[in-house]
């Protein structure tokens, strides 16, 4: 059955892949259609979706955070005359076990891209006095929830882009999204944060884009502050995770404020492990593979929050040769690390999904550089002839990159440095000032 999806106007190329994920979490996305009701753009808050059942619209609808409802539509149009016109033309038998008097309801009138006054509001109510409810109003808890949702055409200067045209829709809400754990989770709340922490709301798309639930295994390796892991927990999931930064996941900032402490805040199951481990040098033993159920993770970024790999830029070029630390000073030594790119990150990341995430488990990942979430699915077997042949052409993919940025290049031909070149004559004391304050710890 054909039903309104209304999503909240976010995150928009996200909305539809998360229902998407969701219908294939509850096993029925080979039945699931959209459509677009008249004039309307695919930016607009409001789609037709086919789902089979009320029970299935209805389990997608309160888990997800973009659907601001599932209804079941009775009627729509362009004017109050249409609209009008197309309720009556519902079937009597859909409408009437909705309308008896054993039943309370509460009309919601809801507008988008426009404000609509009380009075209007009350106005498009007693439009709809042809409807014949029965049953008595209860606006605190009602047994059926009625919406009438009205957009405005773009013409009228609403300062929104032409996503949508006049259009009034009539239906009974089917289910809701769960917007209150939005505040619950909110990080400005949250009392272990880090600069990089991931907000609320993406955590939880990504948790769905994961079809996270109980019984699954979700592991973070850039853990952080445990931001991810903890929307993975709400949902039921066991969770595990990594960082690099030994700080974050020992320590935090103290016994009552770490990633430990964020996961009590809430009441959710602590983390069945979280590991000091470098997502260039993983830590699992050789043959082990195939245990987690979803990787969800936000890689390091920018320069503030940038990558960093095992072993220090000497040890790497084997300027100093690798060294043990001697016990009296284990606890509170910090390993050395060097620059870690983003292109071997997420070459290392692949890596790592292909090879720990059971067959159809989900790689989602968030690249906040780029402002994008990918999805992945595992859809073949990880060997060792097949990751061989993904490292080679990740080498000639380094190689090509290093070429593009040599002499001669389009890059060094047509484009200067904004600082002049320092000249013969400049000493090293005005070079030193040039360099930029943070290099050396950063970069
Ligand atoms: C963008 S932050 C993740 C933030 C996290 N999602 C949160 O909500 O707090 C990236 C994290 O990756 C960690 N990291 C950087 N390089 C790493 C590496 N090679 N292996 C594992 N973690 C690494 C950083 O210490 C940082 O905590």
């Amino acid at each position: 059955m054909w039903y309104l999806c209304v999503f909240f106007h976010r995150l928009l190329d996200y909305r539809r892949a998360e229902v998407e994920s969701l219908a294939e979490m509850l096993g029925v996305y080979s039945s699931l259609e959209w459509r677009l009701p008249e004039n309307q753009h695919p930016d607009s808050p409001f789609h037709l979706v086919n789902l089979p059942s009320e029970d299935v619209a209805r389990n997608i609808a309160n888990r997800s955070i973009l659907v601001k409802g599932i209804y079941e539509l009775w009627g729509e149009g362009s004017s109050l005359e249409q609209l009008e016109e197309s309720i009556k033309s519902y079937p009597e038998d859909r409408k009437l076990p909705y309308l008896t008097c054993e039943t309370t309801f509460k009309v919601t009138v809801d507008s988008f891209g426009k404000a609509i006054s009380f009075q209007e509001q009350n106005d498009r109510i007693k439009s709809l006095a042809y409807i014949p409810f029965k049953g008595r109003v209860n606006l605190k808890n009602p047994d059926i929830n009625f919406w009438l949702m009205e957009t405005d055409d773009y013409g009228a200067h609403n300062g929104l882009p032409p996503v949508v045209q006049r259009r009034i829709f009539f239906g009974r809400l089917v289910g809701g999204a769960d917007r209150k754990l939005l505040p619950t989770y909110e990080l400005k709340s949250r009392r272990y944060l880090g600069p990089t922490a991931m907000d609320a709301e993406v955590a939880f798309l990504m948790a769905n884009q994961a079809q996270v639930m109980p019984g699954k295994l979700v592991y973070d390796p850039f853990v952080g502050t445990g931001s991810i892991l903890v929307a993975a927990a709400h949902f039921g999931a066991m969770t595990m995770g990594a960082d690099i930064d030994i700080r974050a996941v020992r320590d935090g900032r103290g016994p009552d404020c770490n990633v430990w402490s964020n996961f009590k805040q809430y009441g959710l199951p602590l983390p069945v492990a979280l590991l000091r481990a470098d997502n260039n040098l993983p830590p699992w033993r050789p043959g082990l593979k195939e245990i987690f159920d979803a990787i969800i993770c936000d890689p390091p970024y920018g320069v503030r929050a940038g990558g960093r790999k095992s072993g220090g830029r000497k040890l790497l070029k084997g300027i100093v040769a690798p060294y043990t630390v001697p016990d009296d000073k284990r606890t509170g030594h910090i390993p050395s690390t060097a620059p870690y790119s983003l292109a071997e990150c997420v070459h290392d990341l692949l890596d790592l999904a292909a090879r720990m995430l059971v067959m159809g488990g989900r790689l989602i990942l968030s690249s906040r550089y780029s402002r994008v979430l990918l999805t992945m699915v595992k859809t073949g077997s990880y060997t060792e002839k097949v990751a061989e042949a993904a490292t080679i052409k990740h080498q000639e993919f380094k190689e090509n990159y290093v070429k593009r940025l040599e002499d001669g290049n389009l890059h060094s031909s047509v484009f200067s440095p904004v600082h002049p070149q320092l000249g013969e004559e400049t000493d090293s004391k005005s070079c030193k000032e040039l360099k930029p304050k943070y290099r050396g710890k950063y970069v």
